[in-house]
């Protein structure tokens, strides 16, 4: 007979817990599950990630490959690429991609399509939530009406008593990957349910894995949040962007000056300047909200201004390295550059979005002849817009550095000896600051 789950059954133990796209979202989430005594299910189109799974293998670095395996053979934790299994379970959790398309637009087609292989397994009371970061109204506006067609209904309301075949919310995922500090326990998590019914559903089952749940009136509210977290960081880079600029040509150290600003106890958050915007998220996410207002007549003029100003970083520094190499009577053109750090942010093996690739492309084709270094990427592979696949990381001996006219500093991995660098380089562009405890050397580093 179909199990009768009311929303308190999701705060119990022993649940079978599905986890749609096994990704740097998904597959923290399922192991977090696993760890509190669940049985999870991982979901993946990827057939390759679904047996390294199985295999008790990792593909991501900060996941290690024995916490997996620890869970395969304790049995809590399996992966399929069959979606007729998501009948056998509880809750059904989304965690696929929410990209740009071509033309800087929401790309909304990998939750449709997960939508789409849910619905045909839905089963009454089975909880069904969002976490994927997107506009708000996705959650009711395309989520929903495809899980309801297969005849359930899972109504839009706030009336405590109404009745309902399936619980939907949404539930923003705000994992920072290889964040030492705050790990997915520590992080409280915003829910939103379609009805009053769902939201309580998922705050259970959070509630579960979670320092803190905080529930919100509805899932646009809930997908709201984590656009405004997101936005709220991109506005304020675009904002030390600009002002560093402004301080290069002032003769005043940017950093010093946020450090300083810092001290203070109150009414001041640091953000940290940089090549440009990288990762999934922040040069992604603002631009669903934007696109989202338009259907209101609305112009987000500051998600459009953060944009300008940090898609133009990666070109000041090719104008700041122009500049350097110009001092030493050389042009971009025919100059030996190493790159540094490839990733997005120091310290990951992820380079979604990295600026470091635009400043590849854009110094390749003023005629750079381009190398790089980055310890988490020994190789560079083929991507939906650029193709570096012929680049391999160089080795980083002093004997090497000074074979390059300039090394630019992109990405501010630990790993690096910066004072190594400094004294081995004949020429450094420091685009991060990494350099700033180098005690030799000076007259060869130009800030960024
Ligand atoms: N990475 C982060 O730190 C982070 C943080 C907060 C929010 N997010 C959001 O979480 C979502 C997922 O991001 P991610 O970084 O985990 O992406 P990811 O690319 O690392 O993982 C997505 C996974 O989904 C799989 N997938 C794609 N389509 C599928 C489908 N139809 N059915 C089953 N599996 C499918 C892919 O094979 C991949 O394994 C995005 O909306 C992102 O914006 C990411």
């Amino acid at each position: 007979m179909a199990k009768d789950r009311k929303p308190e059954f999701f705060a119990g133990k022993d649940l079978k817990i599905g986890i749609i796209g096994c990704g740097y979202v998904g597959l923290p989430l399922a192991l977090r599950f696993a760890d509190v005594g669940h049985r999870v299910t991982g979901f993946d189109l990827d057939q390759k990630k679904v047996d390294t799974l199985n295999a008790g293998g990792s593909y991501i670095q900060h996941i290690p490959a024995d916490k997996i395996a620890a869970h395969v053979k304790g049995g809590k934790f399996s992966a399929t690429a069959d979606f007729s299994r998501l009948r056998e379970v509880d809750a059904v959790l989304i965690c696929v991609p929410t990209p740009l398309d071509e033309r800087r637009e929401p790309d909304l087609s990998y939750v449709e399509q997960t939508a789409r292989s849910i619905a045909p397994h839905l089963q009454r009371t089975q909880l069904v939530v969002l976490e994927s970061t997107t506009y708000p109204g996705t959650t009711e506006e395309l989520v929903l009406p495809i899980l309801e067609a297969n005849g359930l209904r899972c109504p839009i309301s706030t009336k405590e008593e109404l009745a309902t075949d399936f619980y939907l919310a949404f539930s923003p995922e705000r994992e920072d990957p290889g964040n030492k500090q705050f790990g997915l326990a520590q992080i409280p998590k915003v829910v939103g349910g379609v009805n009053p019914a769902s939201g309580r559903a998922a705050a259970g089952l959070y509630a579960q894995i979670v320092s803190r749940v905080v529930p919100v009136s509805c899932t646009r509210a809930a997908e709201m949040v984590k656009l405004l977290e997101n936005i709220f960081r991109c506005v304020n880079i675009a904002l030390v962007n600009e002002l560093k600029q402004l301080c290069l040509r002032m003769g005043l150290d940017v950093w010093e000056i946020i450090d300083s600003a810092a001290t203070k106890p109150f009414g001041f958050m640091p953000f940290y300047p940089g090549p440009g915007l990288g990762g999934h998220c922040i040069p992604v996410d603002p631009y669903y909200l934007s696109w989202k207002a338009r259907e209101y007549d609305f112009a987000t003029r500051f998600i459009e201004l953060a944009g300008e100003v940090n898609t133009a970083m990666p070109y000041n520094v090719v104008e700041a390295l122009a500049g350097a190499l110009n001092e030493r009577q050389k042009s971009i053109k025919g100059s030996k550059v190493l790159l540094l750090g490839v990733a997005y942010k120091k310290d990951v093996d992820d380079l979604r979005e990295s600026p470091s690739l635009k400043l590849l492309e854009l110094l390749t084709q003023r005629g750079a002849v381009m190398e790089y270094n980055d310890p988490y990427f020994p190789a560079l592979h083929k991507m939906r817009h650029y193709d570096f696949s012929h680049m391999r990381s160089v080795d980083l001996t002093p004997a090497r550095l000074g074979t390059y006219d300039c090394v630019l500093i992109a990405t501010d991995h630990t790993s690096y000896d910066y004072e190594a660098i400094v004294a081995g380089a004949k020429l450094v562009v420091d685009t991060r600051n990494a350099t700033r405890k180098v005690r030799n050397g000076h007259e060869k580093v130009v800030h960024c």
